[in-house]
């Protein structure tokens, strides 16, 4: 298979908890190997990585929330540890990497006149580090939006609790904000609770029009695919 020369503007988030193993240990090896990705084939567009918060924001959250009934406050911690999560991947990545985690997207445009690569975490409170990666993209005229997440892809229902659960592989932006509301329960605004793709996703995706595709960042064997520019990719692919 012959690589594709990449020259597109693409936006990737990654999930937290896709950093860390199963007893919240930093994934030290699967980092290596994310960052080995990217440094075999020659890439000239703008990369930007959108880091979560994982299961260690979700732990602060949790104990944080025990404190103080403070929605905002939870979501301050949310950012920050998706800060740090950032602040790891780009030790990783040396001197591939812009060395500072952008906290705007008016840093962000400064960041991008150095030509290296971009990762940050979260924004502002009451949104999701998939928020973040649809406003970067639209921001950046990304021609595609990829998210890593812990399942293949999006299914009809939740896969971690039906065992019966499709993944759907192509999904129009109506049929995704069916699929939203179907499954948008009480504690969908929470911190620490947005899901793969959830409502202020929605809005900026309708509006910016971005191409999207969902895909497992479990064992990165579909990504590599992706990157390398191989067309058979288990994955949901969101387009207008
Ligand atoms: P995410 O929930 O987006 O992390 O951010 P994640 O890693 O993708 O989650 P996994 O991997 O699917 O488990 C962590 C939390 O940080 C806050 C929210 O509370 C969010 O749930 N956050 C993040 C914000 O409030 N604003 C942001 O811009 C980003």
């Amino acid at each position: 298979m012959k690589d594709k020369k990449m020259d597109k503007n693409v936006v990737i988030k990654i999930g937290g908890s896709l950093l860390f193993t199963e007893d919240k240990e930093i994934d030290a090896v699967k980092i290596q190997n994310f960052c080995r990705i990217f440094q075999k084939i020659k890439y000239s567009g703008n990369l930007i990585i959108v880091c979560g918060g994982g299961k260690v924001a979700r732990e602060y959250i949790n104990a944080v929330r025990s404190f103080r009934k403070n929605e905002a406050l939870c979501d301050i911690f949310g950012i920050e540890l998706s800060r740090i999560n950032a602040k790891l991947l780009i030790s990783a990545f040396q001197d591939f990497a812009y060395p500072v985690v952008p906290k705007s997207i008016e840093e962000l445009s400064i960041a991008m006149l150095f030509g290296k690569f971009i990762i940050m975490g979260g924004l502002q409170p009451g949104q999701s580090t998939t928020s973040v990666s649809l406003e970067v993209a639209e921001f950046t005229s990304a021609e595609e939006l990829v998210i890593l997440t812990d399942v293949e892809g999006i299914y009809d229902k939740d896969p971690k609790r039906f065992d019966d659960a499709k993944l759907l592989k192509n999904l129009t932006y109506n049929e995704l904000q069916e699929i939203i509301i179907n499954s948008t329960g009480t504690k969908q605004a929470a911190a620490g609770e947005y899901r793969i793709f959830d409502a202020v996703s929605l809005q900026i995706l309708k509006r910016s029009k971005l191409n999207i595709r969902v895909m497992s960042g479990k064992n990165l064997k579909e990504f590599e695919k992706y990157w390398k520019g191989e067309e058979d990719i288990t994955c949901t692919t969101i387009t207008e």
